[in-house]
């Protein structure tokens, strides 16, 4: 690398297929990456894994863009995405973290109102240096041509794990202190997007070109709590982040309020396999759109893949502005040679059919 001249070493991933895509331009093939593309699908994950913890491997910089990095070149996606999580930033704010066997625990839920002003500010420049400094060596070391996509959990989705204290089915507890104290929930959020706003700022100025907001679990909602109780702090939160950097905003089970969900801002509205690509960019007009493979899809046959992979493409590419991705994130157990076949696929698809 460092033999070539500086001129082309310079950054080009502003002419990339996936930045014209963030922006509504038209390409010439349609752009892919896969949320959790660096995981325990791969054999090189596990074998870092081996050697440290989750927690470790991601307050690493070292590590966490040697696994970024290692997951960019193996499948050869169009972007990367840091190595990191949405919950760590709930630790700063006074939250004992812990990611076990069965998925991640919150030690001390939030139960009360007490407990929200007991929260501390996340101060994410003092205490997740790591995450910036993460970013710099990805940026540093992955091809300079992609784009390298910063993240964030969007503040439902933080707040539902603060609350129930882990993973839930139903949500009830978040639900009850939503409606038991919306004085107290309200604050809560505002807390969260403080923070999330300079974390998703700072991961820009670092060297990340663009940013997703994680809204996991925000389909558990009703239309209305949805407007009620989590668009006005999603919308403050993607109107907070800096002009230039292309805001993607990803929710599951959003399907039956896209178009609410879209409200809340941002460039790329992130769907999931329950809605049809091509009812989304019919619903959502100009905006781009992300999406949206079946991530069990990937367990299936060659053939099978292929062909629900076309169709979305077909889908997707009624107008400008479509990124190829799962509607979530790739499964532990997912054959890698899968994953690079569909990479391969969707790359390859436009240059056949013109
Ligand atoms: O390539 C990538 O996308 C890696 C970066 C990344 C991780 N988590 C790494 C991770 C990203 C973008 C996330 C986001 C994330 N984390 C979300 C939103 C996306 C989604 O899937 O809905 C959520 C809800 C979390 C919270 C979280 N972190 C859970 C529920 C778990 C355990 C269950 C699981 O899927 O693994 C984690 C741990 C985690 N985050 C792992 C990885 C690679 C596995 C940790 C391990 O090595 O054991």
């Amino acid at each position: 690398m460092s033999a070539h001249p500086a001129v082309e070493n310079a950054p080009r991933y502003e002419d990339s297929a996936f930045m014209r895509a963030c922006r509504g331009l038209p390409n010439a093939r349609t752009p892919v990456w896969l949320m959790r593309q660096a995981g325990r699908y791969m054999r090189e994950y596990r074998a870092v894994r081996e050697k440290v913890s989750f927690i470790e491997l991601c307050r690493t910089p070292d590590l966490a863009a040697e696994v970024a990095v290692t997951a960019l070149d193996a499948i050869g996606a169009d972007a990367a995405i840091l190595f990191s999580d949405i919950l760590l930033i709930l630790q700063p704010m006074g939250m004992d973290l812990e990611y076990l066997e069965g998925g991640p625990v919150l030690h001390n839920p939030v139960r009360v109102a007490l407990d929200v002003e007991r929260l501390r500010e996340a101060e994410p420049r003092e205490n997740l240096a790591f995450v910036f400094e993460a970013v710099r060596k990805t940026r540093e070391r992955m091809n300079p041509a992609l784009p390298l996509i910063g993240f964030c959990g969007a503040p439902f989705t933080l707040a539902s794990y603060m609350i129930e204290g882990g993973g839930s089915r139903n949500f009830e507890n978040t639900k009850r202190f939503m409606y038991a104290d919306s004085g107290a929930w309200h604050a809560l959020m505002e807390k969260l997007v403080r923070g999330l706003t300079v974390y998703l700022n700072e991961q820009i100025r670092a060297g990340a070109q663009a940013v997703q907001i994680f809204d996991s679990w925000v389909g558990c909602l009703s239309p209305g709590d949805f407007r009620e109780f989590v668009l006005p702090h999603s919308r403050a939160l993607i109107a907070g982040i800096e002009a230039g950097a292309p805001v993607i905003h990803f929710g599951t089970g959003t399907a039956p309020y896209l178009e609410t969900f879209a409200g809340a801002g941002g460039d790329v509205v992130g769907v999931d396999f329950r809605v049809e690509l091509a009812d989304a960019r019919e619903r959502l007009g100009d905006m781009a759109v992300q999406g949206n493979l079946d991530p069990c899809v990937l367990f299936a046959q060659a053939e099978r893949i292929f062909e629900r992979a076309e169709d979305i493409l077909r889908q997707g590419a009624v107008r400008p502005g479509h990124i190829f991705n799962l509607g979530h994130g790739i499964l532990p157990g997912t054959p890698v040679d899968n994953v690079k076949r569909l990479i391969a696929f969707v790359q390859e698809w436009e240059a056949e059919a013109e």
